[in-house]
């Protein structure tokens, strides 16, 4: 019989709400629902092919073409059994070929540095679900198919839908209704642009896992910005979503950044993911955006930072090659680089 084979890729997805608390962590079900854009397919992406074959001897798995374990009980090995399970359903009901006993081998590549804190993890799951999907010609819909990829990595989920995408939190212990669904479809606000300023591409030094971890343990902060603040904030962003609304989308992208780390300060010992550079970048978001809003207008732009230093601006288009200038400015060392989400040139490498 023939090998099998398929190749998909899956874009890295910047959260808006963020998602910092896991209330089961072999299941990956999260304390709290999160909210995404997903950025362009031509921009920072994981493209991936999987083959399987009755010669091959173990499911293997191939990173930027160096060889990763896949250990067994790992998210990775959950992984590839969940979506040997929905094969075999297929097998059982439609009567397909019994590939599901065949190993698998997959690679990946990135097409951005995988270390630069980027969320590499949330890409790489995503395309190893959908390609491997695509290999086993599953019946599923992207919904579906989030339930496992949030196996991998929680965050992986919301790489699965373009555009705009929520992840529900779900309350189910087997946490079936813990899921990601689309808000809006890119295409209905293509003016929505950001930039990613890599303020270090050095590895982070406490890694998403080990945060939430240490935060869901010692923090009190976290319970009230689970209770308090983010169902408003969910309800809030996806109307601005709606109405294409960039001021309070702006707002609320910032104050929901600012309170995540804010969480992650009030754990114990404290979490710094943002460092000096980022913040002076804060700064210089807040004070393009005075200069609009003393003038009576709307606010321009929008900062957010997950677990590590680096800044995304979300801007509208119009508003980007402004924002270019004045980063590369007041950050001269910075290089130009690729842009997410079809925007202009974006000012990267301040590497401190
Ligand atoms: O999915 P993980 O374990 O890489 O966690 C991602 C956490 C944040 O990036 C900080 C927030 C988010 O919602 O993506």
């Amino acid at each position: 019989m023939a090998l099998y084979q398929a190749t998909t890729s899956a874009p890295v997805n910047i959260a808006v709400i963020k998602y910092w608390g896991k209330r089961d962590t072999k299941l990956i079900l999260p304390t709290n629902s999160s909210l995404s854009v997903t950025l362009d397919q031509d921009d920072l992406k994981a493209t991936t092919s999987s083959q399987t074959d009755p010669s091959f001897t173990k499911d293997r798995l191939w990173l930027n073409g160096v060889e990763e374990e896949i250990k067994p009980g790992s998210r990775l090995a959950t992984c590839f059994e969940e979506m040997r399970r929905l094969r075999r359903k297929v097998e059982q009901s439609q009567g397909e070929p019994a590939i599901s006993q065949w190993f698998i081998h997959v690679a990946s590549f990135n097409n951005f540095p995988t270390a630069a804190g980027l969320a590499s993890s949330a890409a790489g799951f995503a395309a190893l679900v959908s390609s491997i999907a695509a290999l086993y010609k599953l019946p599923n819909s992207p919904s579906e198919l989030s339930l496992i990829a949030r196996q991998g990595s929680g965050s992986a989920c919301r790489s699965l839908f373009g555009g705009f995408v929520a992840w529900q939190a779900g309350t189910a212990a087997d946490g079936l209704d813990s899921y990601a669904i689309e808000v809006a479809p890119r295409e209905h606000w293509p003016e929505i642009s950001a930039v990613i300023c890599v303020v270090s591409d050095h590895k982070k030094g406490t890694s998403s896992t080990a945060g939430m971890q240490r935060t869901v343990e010692t923090s009190t902060l976290l319970q009230h910005r689970i209770k308090e603040v983010v169902p408003q904030r969910m309800t809030n962003i996806t109307k601005a979503i709606k109405d294409r609304d960039f001021d309070t989308f702006a707002r609320i992208t910032m104050a929901d950044s600012n309170s995540f780390h804010a969480v992650a300060l009030d754990t114990e010992p404290p979490i710094f993911y943002m460092n000096d550079v980022s913040r002076a970048i804060v700064n210089l978001i807040v004070e393009y955006n005075r200069a609009s809003t003393a003038a009576g207008g709307p606010l321009r732009a929008a900062y957010t930072y997950d677990a590590g230093p680096n800044a995304v601006i979300y801007a509208l288009k119009e508003h980007i090659p402004e924002i270019v200038n004045l980063v590369s400015h007041y950050f001269p060392q910075a290089e130009s680089a690729r842009s997410p989400l079809g925007a202009e040139p974006l000012p990267a490498g301040f590497n401190a």
